[in-house]
């Protein structure tokens, strides 16, 4: 029988990947409800060729998106809007599926909902899971939801790992055997540049990946290797372990997406050209697998594997993050939305790129760590941090 997917952010990176999927399956898998944000034309076009029960945007682009629809004659899709809207498609009873693919934290309740309402939830939105951790973790098991890594990285540790292991009870040591998780790091395109280079980094030149292709947060991200620190913390959470048996590899030509060593000396990697309909395909189909249109990795035209050490003198959000998930708590939830706050500062071009990490350190300086015991503590801090990053930006600027 068919499954109904609900893709949340299918105007972004990870949301057009998915449809690709979806169209390549259109035997499989039928589009139920896409949620857009800014985007509105492309978010018609989408509509217009996908035909989904539902859509969902702000309230404030309603009349330009059914103006769009209008012209394409599409009058039977129900818009929904805003937070509530984005809930009701992530729980809706017709939703076997929900893709998590808004960024940052505006997509924790969508997601949160759609755990709670026990779909196969694809974790994309790291940060949901950076923020909410062991309460997201919990309602899945709960709801019996099926929360399956989409980033490439813990898609590639989900394929190493024994069977069931994410079933284990959870006691922050490695199991079954398992000894460490090598979380690999592509370096992002500032890999080898001085301190003093930079400096002067411009939005455009930490956008342009020189491996994947995504969108502009998670680029910087990638450039800050913040993006390996909120992905620490996220393999924390999801396969139950502490950070100190998460060690990041930078390995710049992203082949092997992430490896899992276990006690008998072999270590297991998950390889593949870098290409996240793979991972995708992986998720919306485990534990079966689905074909795409990624060609089959050619080793000899990737010969050459590099791997070393992290440099957190120049990258410090990597330590940041780590250094978060150490303190537990609100911590790892205060780290992210700074880190948002000055990723869009910066890409406004208010900071420099070092100051990105400056704005975090001092956001977790600032404000009070405590238990993260409930969504509306994390929500409430979240916007604390935000203000704290803020002011700290205008500081910097003046
Ligand atoms: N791209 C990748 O290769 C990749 C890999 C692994 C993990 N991820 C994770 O997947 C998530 C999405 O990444 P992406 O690269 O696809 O990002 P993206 O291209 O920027 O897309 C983000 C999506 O979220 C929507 N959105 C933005 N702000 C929103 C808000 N306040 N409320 C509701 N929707 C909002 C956007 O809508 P509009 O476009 O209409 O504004 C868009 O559909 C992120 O958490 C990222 O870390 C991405």
């Amino acid at each position: 029988m068919s499954q109904s997917v609900c893709i949340l952010g299918v105007t972004g990176s990870i949301g057009r990947s998915t449809l690709k999927i979806l169209q390549q399956h259109s035997d499989q898998y039928s589009v139920f409800a896409v949620t857009g944000f800014s985007r509105i034309k492309e978010l018609s076009e989408i509509c217009k060729q996908y035909r989904p029960k539902c859509v969902v945007v702000p309230s404030d682009k309603v009349d330009e998106l059914q103006q769009l629809l209008a012209i394409h004659h599409i009058f039977d899709i129900e818009i929904l809007t805003d937070e509530a809207g984005l809930i009701t498609v992530s729980e809706h009873p017709d939703v076997d599926v929900v893709m998590a693919a808004i960024v940052g934290a505006a997509g924790l309740l969508p997601t949160l909902a759609a755990v709670k309402a026990g779909k196969r939830v694809l974790l994309a939105n790291k940060e949901a899971l950076v923020m909410s951790g062991d309460i997201m973790l919990q309602a899945a098991k709960d709801h019996h939801a099926l929360l399956l890594p989409v980033d490439s990285e813990h898609n590639a540790i989900f394929q190493c790992l024994p069977q069931n292991y994410l079933q284990i009870q959870p006691n922050g040591e490695p199991q079954l055997g398992v000894k460490q998780v090598l979380l690999t790091a592509s370096g992002g395109p500032f890999l080898n540049f001085s301190l003093e280079q930079l400096k002067t980094v411009t939005p455009a030149q930490a956008c342009k990946h020189p491996n994947w292709s995504m969108g502009q947060k998670i680029s910087v991200d990638s450039a800050t290797l913040m993006n390996k620190g909120l992905e620490l913390i996220e393999a924390c959470h999801l396969f139950s372990i502490k950070e100190q048996f998460v060690t990041v590899v930078v390995h710049p030509q992203s082949i092997i997406h992430s490896m899992v060593q276990y006690v008998d000396g072999s270590t297991l990697a998950q390889m593949g050209n870098p290409d996240m309909c793979t991972p995708i395909a992986h998720a919306l189909a485990w534990p079966e697998r689905i074909q795409t249109h990624v060609p089959p990795l050619d080793l000899f035209v990737h010969s050459q594997l590099d791997f070393q050490a992290p440099d957190i003198t120049r990258f410090p959000s990597l330590k940041l993050a780590r250094h978060a998930m150490q303190a537990g708590g609100l911590a790892p939830s205060i780290l992210n939305a700074a880190n948002e706050i000055a990723v869009s500062a910066f890409l406004q071009q208010k900071i420099a790129f070092l100051e990105i990490s400056q704005v975090v350190e001092h956001t977790l300086n600032h404000v009070q760590n405590g238990l993260a015991d409930s969504i509306d503590t994390i929500l409430q801090t979240d916007q604390l941090a935000r203000q704290v990053a803020s002011q700290r930006i205008t500081q910097l600027g003046s």
